[in-house]
């Protein structure tokens, strides 16, 4: 199980941060198991790991197949929960250059997260000369940003494979029944796949939504659900010695002492999309009612080079949390030859997995000197059952995050506002009030 060390965050805290916050964690796990808190009805993933259909995950390993067989590249389109899963499991589980390094599974891009005519542009030059399938994933089936993106790969396939060659092309994950792509998805007769009514974005990297572009990818997704259903097992059980309760525990602490800042640091390029993920995952779910620990990332030690003045003696309202694996999965001997100018005689003999961890201890001693917590999980190793320990563990420390603050955390009411906006300015249809406030103000 995954491991989490408080020990350099104690001295900003007062002697009571768990204790005192039993009686709230108690609550919170058990809004989570009866689903009977605030968006009760979202919770769903809770127990996803364990009651994860078989005959589903027969029939992802065999679109994946399939996909495989006729894809040099998968497009996958999709914004927010429905692609950032997904995204940090690849990067983290492969590499953030899994698309120079694969040579026997498809390229993966991801697109449909951005309005960029030049970044659309980019990618449809790219596959148009390639073999591509497109997995579009969104749940509620009406998100502009994928829609756009989807019409336009859905336009490029059907000009190139024809309207019955596209429709082998195209896998749509979204929900069972409501949408429009749901709607497209029948009328058209694309393969299918269900991201359950009781699972929101954010906590949706464990269903098809996240599964299927790694299932592509030739990772081992039953492994990922495997460590998820550990994960699962253990921070299911109340009691102190939880390290989601601990996590849940010092994270509020920390922001009752004016800690309004948390830095998922790492020090491992492949986890730099998962930083994504999560700033997403805390970001929705505890980011409303003026309140909430404001998420960001860094990337050790690359940012050390340009946040690190910022972190070491810049306004002390941050605390870090910083996600390592016991084990990297290479090592590198440094063997320099005695005397031959490069200064790094001291290093002689050693790996640099061990550098690197002398690096995270530093940087740990000097961050705590400077007047920043530190909290630590550790993983064993970068592989697919460790990811979904990680996955599950901060999914479940966020639902309990939110509820010991208060807060509904599977909702999002915030996300409406500028979409009221923007299709008020594009003319969307019902929207036309909208439009009239904002030229009665001179906006438009
Ligand atoms: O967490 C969430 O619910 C959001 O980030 C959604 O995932 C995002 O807005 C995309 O929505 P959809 O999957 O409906 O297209």
């Amino acid at each position: 199980m995954l491991q989490f060390d408080v020990t350099h965050a104690l001295p900003f805290l007062p002697k009571n941060w768990l204790s005192s916050r039993l009686d709230g964690l108690t609550d919170a796990r058990n809004l989570l198991e009866r689903g009977n808190g605030l968006g009760g009805e979202f919770t769903g993933w809770v127990n996803l790991p364990a009651q994860f259909d078989q005959r589903e995950m027969q029939r992802l390993l065999h679109t994946a197949r399939i996909i495989q067989s006729q894809s040099e590249v998968l497009v996958v389109i999709g914004i927010g929960g429905s692609y950032l899963g997904a995204r940090a499991m690849l990067e983290l589980l492969t590499s953030p250059n899994y698309n120079l390094l694969c040579k026997k599974t498809p390229q993966i891009f991801f697109t449909g997260n951005t309005l960029s005519p030049d970044a659309m542009t980019e990618l449809l030059d790219y596959v148009r000369e390639k073999d591509f399938s497109v997995n579009v994933v969104s749940k509620s089936g009406n998100t502009t940003e994928p829609s756009v993106a989807f019409l336009l790969f859905r336009q490029l396939l059907e000009e190139k494979y024809g309207r019955e060659g596209a429709r082998d092309r195209i896998f749509a994950t979204t929900d069972r029944k409501e949408g429009s792509l749901r709607a497209l998805a029948n009328q058209e007769g694309y393969a299918t796949f269900s991201i359950p009514r009781s699972i929101g974005g954010r906590y949706s990297a464990l269903t098809a939504a996240g599964l299927l572009p790694l299932a592509v990818a030739g990772l081992d997704i039953r492994e990922m659900l495997s460590g998820a259903a550990e994960a699962m097992t253990a921070l299911r059980q109340p009691g102190q010695d939880n390290p989601a309760w601990q996590y849940a525990a010092a994270r509020n602490a920390l922001y009752a002492q004016g800690k309004n800042i948390e830095l998922l640091a790492c020090y491992e390029p492949h986890l730099r999309s998962f930083g994504e993920w999560w700033k997403q995952l805390f970001g929705e779910s505890e980011g409303k009612d003026g309140q909430g620990v404001f998420p960001a990332s860094v990337e050790f030690t690359t940012d050390l080079h340009s946040m690190g003045q910022y972190i070491q003696e810049g306004t002390r309202d941050l605390f870090e949390t910083v996600v390592r694996f016991t084990y990297p999965l290479s090592s590198c001997l440094l063997d320099p030859e005695p005397g031959d100018g490069s200064g790094l005689d001291y290093l002689r003999g050693k790996d640099l997995r061990y550098v690197n961890e002398q690096a995270r201890r530093g940087t740990v001693l000097a961050h705590v000197a400077g007047g920043v917590p530190n909290l630590l999980l550790t993983a064993g190793e970068r592989t697919p059952f460790w990811a979904g320990q990680l996955v599950y563990f901060f999914e479940y420390a966020c639902g309990l995050s939110g509820y010991l603050s208060g807060l509904n955390p599977f909702n999002q009411p915030g996300v409406e506002a500028y979409k009221t906006n923007m299709f008020a300015l594009l003319g969307k249809p019902g929207h036309e009030g909208q439009r009239q406030a904002l030229a009665d103000q001179g906006l438009l």
